[in-house]
């Protein structure tokens, strides 16, 4: 058909304004307080200059149509792409198929799929939709509520629904001030439920005078008491490993480490959290030196283009989670939406590294960035 297909994920963005309602689009673009965490996760990118390496043989496996082999791994698991999908809370406020069609558009793309606490399809019947792709990467991401036994039942039924890492966010004990959501005292429309919860608790993003639904429901509901030791617990509760999402100091690093963590993602929660935290990208090289290839480290928060990607694989990330531009491809198109946001990244990686005289994913190493940032 002669619709507008879009090239790129920022012409997702923009067309994703038409498919959503005011409060959703101020809920999935907005960050906290002032932005200069949501906007200086972008700049650091753009700061960040690639040096290519020129007269390698790219030829055999770059001509134009067929795609580079690009795949790796994360936990063991095997991936196409060294990209995942981050968990993004309430995505049935995109399109009535929600987690369900990210679920699908990740599988069959051969990237990993972190899903929600905060979902609005159940971890079981994203699980059961994808039953078709068995050896799909998908974890489910962890809030850490005031009732332990709600938090223990979630990570039993994450764990029997086959999910295989549990990803604890740390960087939300409380949540980030998102103005936008204050105003429009943010609340899910009556159709929609935190379906991992309602069934087991009951509990739900009710409207609030004055302030986002989601604010007030982490002030009375998620445990901001959590602390490094509650971390052996969590680990009793089932095998899963556990993945800490949300760290941006090598000290907290290096205690995620020892306190057991198989995998971090450096974060700020795409600068939804704390207003003036570091941008992700800034707070990567120190994380990779100080867990000194004991864990693998990947990386969120603000890429939109493939040379996003090279450049934090470059820094030493094993691979990078996107957030928003997924959303907008899920309110634009579904499940197609969401695989060809996927795809156009990967024809973008892939032409980047050809560009940049990387002709494997191991070429790809510190080297190829401006001398100034090592
Ligand atoms: C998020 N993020 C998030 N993180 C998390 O651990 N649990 C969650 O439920 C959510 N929910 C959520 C909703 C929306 C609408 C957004 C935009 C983000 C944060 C997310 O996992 C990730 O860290 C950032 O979105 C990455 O930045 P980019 O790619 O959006 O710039």
């Amino acid at each position: 058909d002669d619709r507008f297909q879009p090239i790129n994920l920022f012409e997702y963005e923009k067309l994703a304004k038409d498919h959503l309602s005011q409060m959703t689009l101020d809920y999935y673009s907005s960050g906290a307080w002032d932005e200069i965490t949501l906007r200086d996760n972008r700049a650091a990118f753009e700061r960040v200059k690639l040096r290519p390496r020129v007269l390698v043989d790219v030829s055999d496996v770059y001509d134009g149509l067929r795609l580079r082999n690009l795949t790796t791994s994360i936990l063991g698991q095997p991936l196409q792409l060294p990209l995942l999908i981050a968990p993004m809370a309430f995505q049935c406020l995109a399109h009535p198929d929600g987690e369900i069609a990210t679920a699908l558009a990740a599988a069959s793309a051969g990237v990993g799929m972190v899903l929600s606490t905060m979902a609005t399809k159940s971890m079981e019947e994203v699980a059961s939709a994808c039953d078709k792709f068995p050896d799909s990467l998908r974890w489910f991401q962890l809030y850490i509520h005031k009732d332990r036994e709600l938090t223990r039942a979630l990570v039993e039924k994450a764990y029997k629904a086959g999910y295989k890492a549990l990803c604890l966010t740390v960087d939300a004990p409380v949540l980030g001030q998102r103005e936008r959501d204050r105003r429009n005292e943010f609340a899910l429309p009556s159709h929609l439920h935190l379906a991992n919860l309602a069934t087991i608790s009951g509990l739900d993003i009710s409207h609030e005078k004055g302030e986002s639904g989601l604010f007030t429901y982490f002030a009375q509901q998620l445990n901001p008491a959590v602390t490094w030791d509650d971390l052996e617990w969590l680990q009793s509760l089932s095998p899963l490993p556990l993945v800490i999402k949300g760290i941006l100091r090598g000290d907290d690093a290096v205690r995620a480490v020892e306190y057991g963590a198989k995998a971090i993602v450096v974060s700020n929660h795409g600068g939804r959290q704390l207003d003036g935290a570091i941008a992700s990208l800034d707070a990567l090289a120190e994380i990779v030196a100080a867990v000194d290839g004991k864990v693998e480290v990947l990386l969120d928060g603000g890429i939109r283009r493939g040379t996003d990607i090279l450049k934090a694989l470059a820094l030493g990330a094993k691979a990078v989670l996107i957030g928003r531009p997924i959303l907008w491809g899920l309110a634009v198109a579904g499940q197609i939406g969401v695989s060809h946001v996927i795809s156009l990244l990967q024809d973008e990686l892939n032409l980047g590294m050809a560009l940049s005289g990387c002709a494997k994913l191991q070429d790809i190493d510190p080297s190829l960035l401006t001398l100034s940032r090592l």
